[in-house]
């Protein structure tokens, strides 16, 4: 009896045995972890906490800390990575590109791009510094664990018996009726909770200004998509930088600081700005109590972050900077670093010689710096509360 059982029995041990391994080489898993949109954003500004989150460094830091956890993965962006072709942009650009050459990036869509931008520009910087860079209308193909992945900048390129990325900056609404990839990272800037299911395709958007990684995980199995789960990881203060992106921001601060030809500012002689050292004289209890204000230290701030030659950061910090006779340098208008009375009450050089009206302060004046950008827990009673004197 007991014998006439063996085979079967040998059947159902052999099957338990081996039969999660028999089925476990099929099914596998691939992260696409994708950026778009970055729009030249290096960093966050440090304005506000609640805005705190992104930067190239944690980007960076992030990826390598977890290279075990992610693996295997492929790392993307989708492009309108870039912010224009000013000077300052260029420099943003540039260090763009070499920190995605340190993080490994496998395809970077750079063409893709709704700003003007000189193609030839970022062609030599991809070049010079080796990024993984995916030029216009082509597809390049990546293999992990025997898996081959096409990616491609172009909708007409799918291939059969791959799994198919597809990079776009076109809107989803759109990109739901392209047929033939298993995945659309897109770089409209659109910000989505998760990912948007089109019939098989799974359309994902890079976080704008690089705030979040997008983290798309594919269970496969037979090199087919069968399911998948979708994560933003946030990228915060707590996320260790990498130094190599660091110091490649630094340089950027640098070279941004250099732009800036301090010998050549001249300060206007009688501008219409003077600088609370004069409002002094007249108002003595009223800059008392402003300098108990961060307004009064808020170019200190600049120069701990290292950011007090950067034109982006210094226009809400100091008085009257891109006006006539306003703020230009620490170094030529000493007087008129922080944010002060003026920066408020308008230009004084007239009000001081006939005691006349100044422009009146309300919110909307707040609101020229304090932009839901830099200050999103703005809120002008509140406010109002901590700067009245
Ligand atoms: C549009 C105006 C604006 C620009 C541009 C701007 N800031 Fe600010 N910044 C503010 C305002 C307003 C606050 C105060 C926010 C609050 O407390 O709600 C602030 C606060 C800060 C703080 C926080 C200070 C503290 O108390 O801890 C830092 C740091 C800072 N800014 C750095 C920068 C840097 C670096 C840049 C350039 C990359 C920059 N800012 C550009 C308006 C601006
Ligand atoms: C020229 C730009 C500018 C204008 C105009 C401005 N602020 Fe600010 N404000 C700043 C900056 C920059 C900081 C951050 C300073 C720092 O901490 O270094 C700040 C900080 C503050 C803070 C401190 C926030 C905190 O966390 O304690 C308050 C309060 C404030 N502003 C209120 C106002 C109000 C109210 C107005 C309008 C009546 C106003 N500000 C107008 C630039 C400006
Ligand atoms: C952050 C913006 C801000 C700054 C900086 C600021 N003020 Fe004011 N100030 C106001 C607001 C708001 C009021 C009240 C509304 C109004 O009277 O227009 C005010 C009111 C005043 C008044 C009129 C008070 C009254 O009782 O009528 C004087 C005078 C004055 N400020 C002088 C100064 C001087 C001097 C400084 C610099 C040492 C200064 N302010 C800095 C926003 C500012
Ligand atoms: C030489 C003295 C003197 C100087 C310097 C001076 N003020 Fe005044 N300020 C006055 C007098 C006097 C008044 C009151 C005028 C009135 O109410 O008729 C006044 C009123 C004000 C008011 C409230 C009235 C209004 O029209 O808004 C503000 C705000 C103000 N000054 C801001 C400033 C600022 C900012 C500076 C520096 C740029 C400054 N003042 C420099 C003498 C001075």
């Amino acid at each position: 009896m007991f014998r006439r059982a063996l085979p079967a029995v040998a059947l159902i041990v052999f099957s338990i045995l081996f039969f999660p391994y028999a089925s476990h080489a099929r099914e596998s898993v691939l992260n696409i972890l994708y950026t778009g949109a970055m729009r030249g954003e290096l960093e966050p500004c440090g304005c506000s906490p609640e805005t705190q989150s992104g930067g190239l460094a944690r980007l960076s830091g992030y990826i390598s800390a977890n290279k075990a956890a992610l693996t295997p993965y492929v790392l993307v962006d989708a492009g309108n990575s870039f912010e224009g072709d000013k000077p300052q942009a260029r420099l943003k650009s540039e260090a763009l590109v070499r920190s995605f050459a340190v993080m490994g990036y496998d395809a970077a869509a750079l063409h893709i791009s709704k700003t003007d931008i000189d193609d030839a520009f970022i062609t030599g910087l991809v070049a010079q510094h080796k990024a993984g860079a995916l030029p216009q209308g082509k597809s390049m193909k990546a293999v992990r664990d025997g898996l081959k992945i096409n990616i491609s900048s172009d909708e007409k390129l799918a291939k059969k018996g791959m799994i198919n990325v597809l990079l776009s900056g076109r809107t989803v609404a759109v990109l739901k009726d392209v047929k033939g990839w298993d995945v659309i990272v897109t770089s409209s800037g659109e910000e989505l909770e998760g990912p948007v299911q089109a019939g098989k395709t799974i359309i994902v958007s890079g976080f704008p200004k690089g705030q979040k990684l997008g983290v798309l995980s594919l269970r496969l199995k037979d090199g087919r998509v069968t399911g998948s789960t979708h994560r933003w990881q946030p990228l915060m203060k707590d996320v260790a930088e990498d130094p190599e992106v660091r110091s490649i921001l630094k340089d950027y601060d640098q070279k941004v600081a250099a732009l800036l030809k301090e010998e050549e500012l001249k300060p206007v002689i009688g501008g219409q700005y003077l600088g609370a050292e004069s409002c002094v004289e007249c108002h003595q209890s009223f800059a008392e109590s402003w300098k108990t204000t961060k307004h009064a230290g808020a170019f200190a701030t600049l120069e701990r972050v290292g950011k007090s030659k950067d034109p982006e950061c210094v226009k809400c910090h100091v008085v009257g900077f891109g006006e006539e006779g306003g703020f230009l340098s620490l170094k030529a208008t000493p007087g008129l670093a922080n944010v002060q009375c003026e920066s408020c009450h308008g230009p004084g050089r007239e009000h001081a010689a006939d005691f006349g009206p100044m422009r009146p302060v309300g919110m909307d004046v707040c609101l020229k710096c304090h932009t839901p950008e830099n200050s999103p827990l703005f809120n002008y009673q509140e406010y109002y509360e901590k700067i009245k004197h």
